[in-house]
């Protein structure tokens, strides 16, 4: 198959490698991409967000398949361009897509859908935003409503740091006040035609910036899959996805298509499993976001351990016959991946400064390399950035890679992660120390 991927992160690094690791052979193209990905398979300059700029190169190549990595092409519309000129795509409509975009939009959904999420307060004043932080009471939960890349969350016992948070994002808009809810999170993703929905082995992400979830929040910092702590609760990992499936994917694909907004792609249900108390009636597995694409890091460790062809999984999406392909298997590997962010991130990130080990590092056994923000160094960077051999990486944003590490256990996995970053240099890179911990003992 041809396949064109759009992005840029290591997301979409993780999606090119699991493709290129079928046996099938696939001719793959990443757009715009980065120097990690290409690396790996020709990448195309292009805008991913321009609905006809992608459609007239998926149609000039003659791709088979287009697979969206990130949001904003989703909300920019590029998907329904390319359905509109029968493409295959992998990735929903801008109408769909609003699941991410729009949390008010995502909390009617769910409200029709009979979802269980947590109660939520839409504000459009700082008075009415101070009046339903006061009724919620602490923990704070204060969102923005549209998208606002990772930043627009807070959670915070601070009653003034929330309030100022509502009035920084009424100026861009409405804000949410929500009930806070307490439990472990959990990220699931759910492949969808628009009928049938087919769910990925679960991951843990881990958003907060500092070790032991100190710090603010960020696009998320590591993540492991699988969790098996999940089976003390529900017995077995396919008992919890059941479980999602019937009381939360269905209901929500079904109501999507009923508004002829069907969803095509990869619901990412971002849940948090509220401690089963006896006698409380706040129990049990609570929405507290849906994304609209495939989770940035969580993707780096749920496609290493699929055992089955990512290809044929995207594609029956797209053209509607998920219901005929096997069901996609997984390997019992331990994946664990940690992200090197740049320094000051998530607020200003300090960019261009040069990688160093990533050759050494990603030589380790069982241990890859997911580019996220990397580039080439060239004549306009300072020549201690540029070794003159034209390959130096520079990193070029806040989250620069994930390395990516297996194991028969989190014990051994986790080892290799922390000695391959060990051999990455990065002037004030920071990266979290204790990612799975909790599964490694
Ligand atoms: P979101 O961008 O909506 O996923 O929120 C980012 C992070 O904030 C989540 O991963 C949670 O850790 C936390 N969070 C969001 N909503 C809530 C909530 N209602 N209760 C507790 N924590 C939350
Ligand atoms: N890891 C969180 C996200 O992709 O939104």
């Amino acid at each position: 198959m041809k396949i064109l991927v759009l992005g840029s992160g290591a997301r979409e690094h993780a999606i090119v490698l699991s493709l290129l690791g079928e046996e099938a052979g696939h001719d793959i193209q990443a757009a715009p991409g980065n120097a990690g990905i290409a690396l790996d398979v020709p990448v195309v300059a292009l805008d991913a967000n321009d609905p006809v700029a992608v459609t007239n190169h998926a149609i000039a190549w003659g791709a088979d398949l287009v697979v969206v990595g990130p949001e904003a092409p989703l909300v920019a519309g590029v998907a329904d361009e390319l359905r509109e000129q029968g493409i295959p795509v992998f990735g929903p409509g801008k109408a769909a897509a609003a699941l991410e975009g729009s949390k008010t939009f995502a909390k009617r959904i769910m409200e029709a859908a009979g979802v269980p999420t947590g109660r939520a307060v839409r504000a459009g004043t700082l008075a009415e935003a101070t009046a339903a932080i006061d009724e919620f009471g602490a923990p704070y939960v204060v969102k923005a409503d549209g998208l606002a890349a990772g930043k627009g969350v807070l959670v915070s016992e601070d009653r003034e740091a929330a309030i100022a948070h509502a009035a920084h994002w009424l100026q861009h808009g409405s804000v949410l006040v929500e009930e806070f809810l307490d439990g472990q999170e959990v990220s699931l993703f759910l492949v969808s035609d628009g009928h049938t929905v087919v769910p990925l082995s679960p991951a843990q992400d881990y958003k907060r910036l500092g070790d032991g979830d100190a710090g603010p929040n960020t696009g998320g910092m590591g993540a492991y899959s699988p969790l098996p702590w999940l089976n003390d609760t529900f017995g077995s990992e396919e008992a919890f996805t059941r479980e999602v499936v019937e009381t939360i994917a269905r209901p929500v694909i079904a109501q999507l298509a009923s508004e002829r907004t069907p969803f095509i792609g990869l619901l990412y249900a971002g849940l948090i499993l509220t401690s089963k108390r006896e006698g409380a009636s706040d129990n049990g597995i609570r929405v507290i976001e849906f994304n609209a694409r495939f989770g940035d890091p969580e993707t780096q460790v749920v496609l290493p351990r699929l055992a089955s062809p990512l290809s044929q999984l995207l594609f029956a999406a797209a053209t509607g016959t998920l219901g005929t392909v096997p069901a996609p298997a997984f390997s019992e590997t331990s994946a664990v991946t940690v992200v090197l962010a740049s320094e000051n991130y998530p607020d200003t990130p300090i960019t261009g400064r040069p990688l160093g080990g990533l050759a050494e590092a990603s030589s380790l056994e069982h241990v890859h390399i997911a580019h996220a923000a990397t580039r080439t160094a060239d004549a306009s960077d300072a020549s201690d950035a540029s070794d003159g051999s034209g390959d130096t990486l520079l990193a070029s944003g806040g989250r620069v890679l994930s390395v990516v590490a297996l194991g028969t256990t989190f014990a051994e996995a986790r080892t290799r992660a922390y000695d391959a970053l060990g051999r990455i240099t990065l002037e004030g890179g920071q990266y979290r120390t204790d990612i799975a911990a909790r599964v490694a003992d």
